[in-house]
């Protein structure tokens, strides 16, 4: 059903969809969607959310990279686990893909604060008893996505070489390739400086929209030029179009709240912290 995209997807609305496509996006409409617009200073910050425990992410594999027609995907290999960060248990990863605008254009899925961002990584995870995403997706937390932020940088991320140079052999929809010698730590920040961020309970952002995700966006971006984000943009979608803007619009939180780690402090609250600080020696 993932595959089974088309403009009736766009915006989401199921009136607009024929009935056919009724139970391709039965949740879609439901009360606990994602992506969020993230609004920082409305954050509850959660001393429970600790930092992750990554294992296998340093280790190296062949992977299979596909142009699945709505996104690139990398499927990963077992062994790969997350757990800390307040998760109740063990998720294995499955496999991560990216959302993405078009040509000067931001295209990440979630807003920070009302910014988008240039493109917007989703390792995808499920409980280890499951033994795919359809199945952990009828589980309210089956799913365990961890989601990274790009930013736009002057030189190329060269750990991101391998996958770049790889898309212009997979540009036609149904498509792949194997990348060689790859670690998923490559494709993130420094674990040291993913201590910072973001939890709430939300969906899969695309159809059947199931409510199963225990979602986690990192406040680190990951740097990559202008030049490299141009080469996503040449893959090719079924129809023969330029596979572009592949991100869902933000949805609304329906009274959710966002909790932020332990490690994460804004800057509106040490702005605060520090002129009260200073406010009360004055007084003094
Ligand atoms: C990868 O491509 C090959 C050759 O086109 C095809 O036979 C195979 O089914 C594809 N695998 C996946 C997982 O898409
Ligand atoms: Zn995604």
């Amino acid at each position: 059903t993932m595959v089974m995209l088309s403009t009736c997807m766009l915006p989401l609305v199921l009136s607009t969809c024929p009935n056919v496509w009724q139970e391709i996006f039965q949740n879609c409409n439901g009360r606990s969607q994602s992506p969020i617009n993230i609004v920082t200073r409305k954050v509850h910050r959660d001393e429970r959310l600790t930092p992750f425990h990554f294992e296998g992410y340093q280790a190296t594999f062949h992977g299979r990279l596909i142009n699945n027609g709505h996104t690139v995907q990398l499927e990963l290999p077992s062994g790969i686990r997350i757990s800390g960060g307040h998760l109740t248990e063990k998720y294995k990863a499955v496999q991560f893909h990216l959302h993405w605008g078009k040509e000067g254009k931001p295209g990440s899925e979630h807003l920070i604060d009302g910014e988008q961002f240039p493109m917007e990584m989703h390792i995808v995870h499920i409980k280890e008893k499951y033994d795919s995403l359809s199945q952990a997706a009828k589980d309210r937390t089956g799913v365990a996505v961890l989601g990274f932020m790009f930013q736009e940088s002057e030189s190329n991320n060269e750990k991101y070489s391998p996958l770049v140079d790889a898309l212009k052999r997979i540009t036609e929809p149904s498509s792949n390739t194997t990348l060689t010698g790859v670690s998923l730590e490559m494709f993130i920040p420094p674990q040291k400086s993913l201590t910072k961020y973001f939890r709430y309970d939300g969906s899969l952002t695309t159809p059947d929209c199931a409510e199963a995700v225990v979602w986690t966006l990192f406040e680190s971006t990951i740097p990559m030029s202008r030049n490299q984000l141009s080469a996503f943009y040449q893959l090719r979608f079924p129809d023969g179009k330029h596979m572009v803007q592949i991100y869902r619009p933000v949805q609304p939180l329906n009274g959710r709240v966002v909790y932020y780690s332990n490690g994460y402090i804004s800057v509106a609250s040490w702005v605060l912290l520090t002129s009260s600080v200073l406010f009360s020696s004055a007084v003094l």
